[in-house]
């Protein structure tokens, strides 16, 4: 198969784009002879949490790691049941089996790729009271939040702890403030492809609370208060010195990052705005979208993409398989009570256009007359 003209993703575009400074970084790093926990990871968490508005960031080896880590720091495990959604990278259902806890899926919005609220109330009204759900994973799915306001006052009412993943969303806000600041601790990927990427694996978690973030400190490394006393059985889940140097010098252009890719997608709004079969991403109101990705939605799914892929332009499907039916999961994940309808439709009809800051504006016309282009 040939190369494709224009890549759905570019990890790579995106270290070029700050090369110099990307390598005098990590040289620094290298040269300092210290590897893992040192200057760099303290620096870039500090940067991070204030980046978000909160007090604490904690490093850590990725973003599964982050999200099941701050369900231990939460106390959350064995016997606890947490909802989330089914739409989702895998990584989300993964996080809170590896917590020891069991998940109850719940469906999408009619209008946004995220946690129905009022399916999420009616799962907690319907548990029995011996098994409440105890934590809510909302996932701020492709770059845009949840419904956080209902979301919050749902948990609150009923005592649930809150975790916001932000794989997808750094940066972005509802209501002005950052996600990631609303509820009581937020996970984060920085895997190479999103908006803040490491040039490897990386993870961190953020929360405004000092006690929980000194558990996530000692959970990421063994359970360690002090060195080589573990208070806590932890695991070993650290972020890495030459990877939070090059971060830094990554949050630095984050916002101008997410700019570019507000822009691209306002090119995709307004060249796409007429075609019949297609569904373009709705924007929740006071929401900042920083388009992780452009997801339309279209019947003729795999028929676009294998036209786009004929015109050398690359796009993805995230996610062809709602968790609930892959086969690792496939009838022993509960549903909440309003089924999955809408997770199963979005598997069937979603597809991401190519989106990375470093893509051009006439690159991005062009994917759109592809995407125009009827037989
Ligand atoms: C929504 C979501 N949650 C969690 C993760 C897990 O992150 P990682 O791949 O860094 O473990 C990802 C990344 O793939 C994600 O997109």
């Amino acid at each position: 198969m040939s190369p494709l003209r224009i890549p759905q993703a570019d990890p790579g575009a995106g270290y070029r784009a700050h090369k110099a400074e990307i390598d005098a970084a990590v040289a620094d790093a290298l040269d300092s002879g210290w590897y893992i926990l040192g200057k760099e990871v303290s620096a870039f968490e500090a940067e991070f949490a204030a980046f978000i508005a909160v007090g604490h960031g904690i490093g850590v080896a990725n973003g599964t790691d982050a999200l099941a880590l701050a369900l231990r720091a939460l106390g959350i495990g064995q016997g606890d049941t947490v909802a989330t959604v089914s739409h989702t990278a895998v990584a989300t259902v993964a996080a809170v089996e590896m917590a020891g806890a069991t998940p109850v899926l719940i469906d999408l919005e009619e209008e946004f790729f995220t946690m129905d609220p009022q399916a999420f109330e009616q799962a907690v009204l319907e548990r029995p009271a011996e098994a409440p759900i105890r934590a809510v994973i909302p996932v701020h799915l492709y770059g845009q939040a949840a419904d956080m306001e209902r979301i919050l006052a749902i948990a609150r009412r009923h005592g649930i702890r809150v975790i916001e993943d932000c794989a997808q969303a750094h940066g972005a806000t509802l209501g002005g403030r950052r996600l990631g600041s609303l509820g009581d601790v937020a996970a984060y990927s920085l895997y190479p492809t999103k908006n803040l990427g490491a040039l490897g694996d990386g993870g961190i978690v953020t929360t405004d609370d000092a006690t929980l973030a000194a558990s996530l400190a000692a959970l990421r490394q063994y359970g360690w208060r002090d060195r080589y006393v573990s208070d806590l059985v932890g695991v070993n889940s650290r972020l890495d010195e030459v990877q939070a140097a090059l971060l830094r010098i990554r949050l630095r252009h984050l916002e101008e990052d997410n700019r570019r890719r507000q822009a691209i997608a306002a090119i995709y709004d307004e060249e796409l705005a007429g075609c019949k079969t297609l569904r373009l991403p709705a924007r929740r109101g006071g929401a900042s979208h920083v388009f992780h990705q452009y997801v339309v939605r279209t019947a003729g799914r795999d028929e676009l993409q294998q036209r786009l892929r004929a015109a050398g332009i690359g796009s993805n499907v995230h996610y062809p398989v709602p968790v609930h039916l892959q086969p690792a999961y496939r009838g022993r994940i509960a549903a909440g009570p309003g089924g999955l309808a809408r997770s199963e439709e979005a598997a069937r009809t979603v597809l991401s256009l190519p989106m990375f800051p470093q893509l051009t504006d006439v690159q991005a016309r062009e994917v759109c007359d592809a995407v125009r282009q009827r037989r």
